[in-house]
């Protein structure tokens, strides 16, 4: 069985979409979601799909090795960033080396860095005259948005695009690549273009 733990701060629709996607398959479960943010509407949602909860604060997180404990506890194999806005500790990302996967709702190394999520990436992409965004799929190490890139996809932005409409792109971009990447990650899937998707997760 393969367990995979979702981290998230907002919303939570990819955490949903990822989680629909994994539910009905043999061999995996998401076993647990995490958030920093008592009011993230993803306590709602994972409560809606029966996954349970943790919530932490920033000193449990950044000062205590409690989460690593619980992760391990849970013998999580795979970790899905799915809209979660702290920077992961050190100790996290030496715990599960190359088993910690973020999506970033830009075309990255463009448009990363501390302070760039959520909203302030389509509103930074926007005023700089970008013909064209999309989302990336990265392995997390202890840099915002610096890890391996696994996975991109891009989409056009026209003149009629907002920050807002530019989000709702990125979202249905997200919502169609992440939990299929995600599923190949697991299971050790290859194709053709994404052969890069070798990760050992045994
Ligand atoms: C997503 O667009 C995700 O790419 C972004 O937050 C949004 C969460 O949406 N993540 C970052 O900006 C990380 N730097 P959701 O809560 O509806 O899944």
């Amino acid at each position: 069985m393969k367990r995979i733990a979702i981290f998230a701060s907002g919303s939570g629709s990819n955490a949903e979409k990822i989680i629909d996607t994994l539910a009905p398959l043999a061999g995996v479960e998401v076993s647990m979601v995490l958030s920093n943010n008592y009011r993230a509407g993803v306590i709602e949602r994972a409560r809606r799909l029966k996954v349970p909860v943790l919530l932490f604060d920033r000193s449990t997180f950044y000062e205590t090795s409690k989460i690593v404990q619980v992760l391990q506890s849970q013998q999580i194999d795979l970790i899905v960033l799915a809209g979660f806005m702290w920077l992961v500790p050190a100790q996290l990302v030496d715990a599960f080396p190359s088993k910690i996967v973020n999506i970033h709702p830009a075309l990255l190394p463009k448009f990363g860095g501390k302070g760039m999520f959520g909203h302030h990436v389509h509103e930074a992409v926007m005023a700089a005259g970008e013909t064209e965004s999309g989302i990336t799929i990265h392995f997390v190490n202890q840099r915002y948005d610096e890890g391996q890139i696994i996975f991109q996809a891009s989409c056009v932005i026209t003149n009629a695009d907002t920050p807002d409409s530019l989000e709702a792109k990125i979202h249905d971009l997200e919502h169609a690549h992440y939990p299929a990447v995600v599923k190949q990650l697991i299971f050790n899937e290859t194709t053709d273009n994404e052969h890069h998707l070798q990760g050992d997760f045994s």
